[in-house]
């Protein structure tokens, strides 16, 4: 068959198979394995590309080490806020002098950063040690890509501003064996006035429900017993296929594979959150006690800016629904302080939705701005020093809550899936409950990747200590 008639994972094979001859061939010269590193800033979104990128570094015959030293470095960026960009120079500037040890060494950069022609643009400029750049858009395409490095020796650089393909099967090696991230959708239509991510990661695309319910059906024959659905905006999932089909049907249908125990998923609008995902959560067993509900802000002027569509009254609302139809969930959140044009007022109202909602947990974030979105050039930006007492306020709040709502399963018995031995103690092991609450209870690594009934015996904080209880 000639190489056009291919299709594309078939056509990335015939590259990772190209590449794995040179890198036999580089192997032998030398005398030692080649190794490869990828490093991952961001999101979930990011980790599980990780994975991708991972696996298809190992079919090219790479020994995946977890050092910056090593013969192929891969950094995949992430770009919402500013300080991201920043570590990710900081880290490219000390590669300098890692290259100049090792010449024949590649360097690459993927991931939301290399959508920012201005990024591109500075990297070509100022780190010509850098082999190679690709995007979001093309990362399959990353064994051609290598190839590509590899016979032009100069740096290659593939940026495309968006996409509607969709590549299945190709490699990927999961982190843990037991529990995986699976990609049901890609790219946000929701333009909220902060956020880059629709620039970067382009316009909303569904996988094909078939599609997604095989790679979960192996990933389970393969000893997955957890998936985490991942998506920029999950409620909206399947609008836009030929036979639409809703998040929730799609939930019910994952929820009937045999042998899979847990069901997660993120994140979820507040916009887009039915009435009927409310209904499949409380009625599914395998859907974990656990919701990521992005607030952002609790002012509805400012929600309105940040072009959110809901309100205060409309969240909270949300919630109460939630709780009453799943009592014992686990509510998180995240919050973003000092959104242009936020008043004492206005913080004081997401300071009253975090009083009332309760969080187990709250990400928040200082407002960065970046270039590009609608945000940027609006007035009123908040002063430095106003954002940080507000920021410490609010994380003094989150917390103190956090810790009291965390306490309230002390005493219980809950199912633990163990993830590993503790790093600090081997006589114990660590997991996660339904809810996300992460629990140490003694135990050795034959309980990897199992669920365990423990009974919480004492809670710190933000984790509990507990002891597995006998079937
Ligand atoms: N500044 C600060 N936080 C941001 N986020 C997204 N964009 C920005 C920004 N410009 C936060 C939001 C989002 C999370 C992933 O990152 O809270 O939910
Ligand atoms: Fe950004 Fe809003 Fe899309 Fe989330 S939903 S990725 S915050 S634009």
């Amino acid at each position: 068959m000639r190489i056009e008639e291919l299709t594309e994972a078939q056509r990335q094979y015939y590259y990772i198979e190209q590449c794995h001859q040179w890198v036999a061939g580089r192997e032998k010269a030398l005398g030692r394995p080649l190794t490869a590193a990828v490093i991952t800033f961001g999101c979930q979104m990011n980790a599980r590309d990780s994975e991708k990128l991972t696996g298809i570094l190992e079919k090219i015959g790479y020994h995946m080490v977890d050092s910056e030293s090593a013969d192929f470095v891969i950094y995949n960026t992430c770009t919402v806020r500013e300080n991201a960009n920043m570590r990710v120079y900081g880290r490219l500037g000390h590669m300098k002098q890692v290259k100049r040890k090792n010449p024949d060494m590649f360097i690459a950069l993927c991931g939301c950063m290399m959508q920012e022609p201005e990024v591109v643009e500075k990297l070509k400029k100022s780190y010509r040690h850098v082999d190679l750049i690709f995007g979001t858009h093309n990362i399959f395409k990353f064994a051609e890509l290598i190839y590509r490095r590899i016979h032009e020796e100069k740096m290659v650089i593939d940026i495309w501003k968006d996409t509607d393909q969709i590549v299945e099967d190709l490699p990927n090696d999961r982190k843990y064996p037991f529990k995986t991230g699976i990609n049901i959708m890609f790219g946000c239509n929701n333009f909220c006035s902060y956020c880059i991510v629709p620039y970067v990661r382009g316009r909303e695309r569904s996988r094909q429900p078939e599609d997604i319910l095989r790679e979960i059906e192996s990933v389970v024959a393969d000893g997955v017993v957890e998936v985490m659905l991942l998506g920029q905006n999950v409620n909206s999932y399947g609008k836009n296929l030929e036979e639409p089909l809703s998040f929730a049907e799609l939930l019910r249908k994952i929820c009937r594979i045999d042998g899979l125990l847990r069901v997660r998923f993120m994140t979820s609008h507040p916009k887009d959150l039915s009435d009927e995902l409310i209904q499949v959560m409380a009625e599914e067993t395998k859907i974990c006690r656990h919701l990521h509900l992005p607030l952002q802000s609790g002012s509805t002027e400012i929600l309105d800016k940040m072009n959110r569509r809901y309100t205060k009254e409309s969240y909270l609302r949300l919630v109460d629904k939630l709780r009453a139809a799943c009592p014992d969930i686990s509510i998180t959140t995240d919050i973003i302080v000092g959104f242009p044009g936020e008043t004492e007022d206005d913080f004081l109202e997401t300071m009253d939705v975090v009083r009332k909602v309760r969080y187990d947990s709250a990400y928040t974030f200082i407002y960065s701005k970046r270039t590009g979105t609608p945000a940027a050039v609006m007035e009123n930006q908040v002063p430095e020093t106003v954002v940080k007492d507000r920021f410490n306020r609010l994380l003094e709040e989150v917390q103190t809550i956090a810790a009291d709502v965390c306490s309230r399963f002390e005493g219980s018995i809950q199912d633990v899936l163990v993830e590993e031995v503790n790093h600090q103690d081997p006589e114990l092991v660590t997991g996660r409950m339904s809810s996300n609450i992460v629990v140490h209870f003694k135990g050795d690594a034959s309980l990897i990747g199992k669920i365990v009934p423990v009974k919480l015996t004492s809670c710190r904080n933000f984790y509990y200590i507990g002891e597995p209880v006998q079937a």
